[in-house]
């Protein structure tokens, strides 16, 4: 920070006593990129105090998407979050919202900017966002996410910065920010390429709403992936061979369309498998995070650029970014969650996205984020904007679960994220169903013959034999038998439920 700034420097402790009971609070963080690191932490150690006094502390927390282990572990274990949206990967606030002590509202990651805007979840107030830097004249220089920063930056009340310095200046060249104007008055987005900017490389905020600062230096605490196993490899494999055909088939006139990839294991090593594989040609990104694998495309120049909304990658490859800005900089471009996930954009690009379900029906629904239609796992995340609006969308699974008592082939998903107009094509270990063009019956069959795991191929061929014949055939009294045998026996198919 320079030594110009008007603001006062405090410690968390101190910056936490500026939040109230029921306040709304809107941390800064796009996964654990760029996440507020110790307010939240001293919050939760606030919330214990109130709570061993006998006084009420909760508060309702706005993030970008999921965030570091300080507010949907720390904050959650201390039982201070009474309200919580768009999006958490935490088991701990995972467990308070499936035992309802956690009221949560996850929600398509591109509305949420608006929807705070526009004030409907009622006024924030208090922003707590990290930076690098904080002007006197109030511009604020982000880190490693932009996520939603610029508007809760723009619309809470009172404002903390966590100053970082853990975190190279020079992040700010990746940065593209800009807020759209409110409806009705909105303009096009002038990105008609991948790497085109907008904007500025930094959020403006009022100075007069800075209570003050608190100085960090930390890193962000993003977890590596594993290394792809086969069944990732396999799932990888199918993709590459589809998009290879595609280009031969010229439906992509000079290279592969941008691709999305969304998070996990099998995303991670779908990006390797291309960037390993020669005849697939260099090409961009147009994504919603930059992940690990993406830094290795890039040294190997088969990634181009890339466009995100946050640099989720660890410590190790955040160095080999930030010890090379004048190779990486360049390349890469962090925008707001409004923008790095506007469907208009992601049609218009011709995006192909590459996303992760837990389940999938015989027509193309598909389940990503409720265990038995109740359990939370995550959120729908960025994948219904991609999946939606992209050119080609994906939804990739392995077929079974839980050594084979869980299919993920079933005739009706309890919960839908993606629906049958959305999703194009279904990616399992044991092969590739391209839905595109076929009616019902017909994407029944393919997707059984093609992605259901051998030993649930008879059930499911016998549910559509003999279910109601109409548009979509279904037995209302049979569709969820798969999953209720779960609950009840412990596996789909009971036969299974002694297995190991
Ligand atoms: N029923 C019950 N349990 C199931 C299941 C099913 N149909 N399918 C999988 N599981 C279990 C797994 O066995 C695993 O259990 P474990 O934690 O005890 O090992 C757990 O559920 C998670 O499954 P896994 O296959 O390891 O998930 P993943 O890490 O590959 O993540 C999603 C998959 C769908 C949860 C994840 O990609 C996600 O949250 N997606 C939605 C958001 C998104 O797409 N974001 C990116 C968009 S840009």
């Amino acid at each position: 920070m320079s030594g110009r700034n008007p603001y006062p420097v405090m410690t968390a402790d101190e910056a936490a006593q500026f939040i109230s009971n029921g306040d709304m609070v809107a941390f800064s963080g796009f996964t654990s990129a760029g996440a507020a690191k110790v307010i939240p932490r001293a919050l939760a150690k606030r919330a214990r105090e109130q709570h061993a006094k006998g006084a009420p502390f909760k508060v309702r927390v706005l993030t970008g998407a999921s965030t570091s282990g300080a507010i949907d572990r720390d904050l959650a274990e201390a039982k201070a979050i009474s309200w919580r949206a768009p999006y958490q990967s935490d088991k701990v606030i995972r467990n308070l919202i499936n035992q309802e002590e956690v009221e949560y509202v996850e929600m398509h990651l591109s509305h949420l900017p608006q929807a705070v805007s526009s004030g409907f979840f009622g006024k924030v107030d208090v922003a707590v966002i990290e930076a690098s830097e904080i002007t006197a004249d109030g511009r604020v220089y982000l880190t490693t996410s932009i996520g939603a920063s610029p508007t809760f930056l723009r619309c809470a009340d009172k404002i903390i910065i966590e100053v970082n310095r853990y975190h190279s200046p020079r992040l700010r060249e990746m940065a593209d920010i800009r807020i759209m104007p409110p409806p009705p008055r909105r303009y096009p987005i002038h990105i008609f390429e991948p790497m085109m900017r907008i904007g500025w490389p930094y959020a403006l905020v009022d100075a007069d709403k800075i209570i003050g600062i608190v100085e960090t230096d930390l890193p962000d605490d993003n977890l590596g992936f594993a290394v792809p196993d086969e069944i990732s490899q396999q799932i990888a494999g199918h993709v590459i061979e589809f998009l290879l055909g595609e280009l031969a088939a010229d439906h992509h006139p000079k290279s592969i369309f941008p691709l999305q990839a969304g998070v996990g294991n099998v995303a991670n090593a779908v990006l390797s498998g291309l960037g390993a594989h020669p005849d697939i040609p260099p090409f961009y990104m147009f994504s919603e995070v930059f992940q690990d694998a993406m830094v290795d495309l890039m040294i190997n120049e088969k990634l181009l650029g890339a466009s995100a909304a946050s640099l989720t990658i660890t410590r190790e490859k955040l160095q080999t970014v930030t010890g090379d800005m004048d190779f990486f900089a360049p390349k890469i471009v962090l925008r707001p969650q409004e923008i790095s996930n506007h469907p208009g954009i992601i049609r218009r690009l011709g995006v192909i996205s590459l996303n992760t379900a837990v389940e999938v029906d015989l027509y193309g629904n598909a389940n990503s984020s409720h265990l038995y239609g109740t359990q939370a796992i995550n959120g729908i995340g960025g994948s219904g904007e991609f999946t939606r609006n992209s050119y080609i969308s994906f939804l990739m699974t392995p077929s079974i679960a839980k050594g084979g008592k869980i299919s993920a082939i079933v005739p009706m998903c309890p919960h839908i994220d993606n629906n049958e107009h959305s999703v194009q094509i279904i990616v399992t270990e044991q092969g590739l169903a391209d839905l595109r063009g076929l009616g019902p019956t017909h994407r029944a069959q393919v997707l059984i013959d093609k992605c259901a795991h051998p030993m649930y191929r008879e059930y499911l061929r016998k549910y559509l034999r003999d279910g109601m014949k109409g548009h979509i055939r279904h037995n209302l009294n049979t569709c969820y038998e798969l999953h209720r045998n779960l609950i009840e026996y412990g596996a789909m198919l009971p036969e299974l439920a002694g297995q190991p």
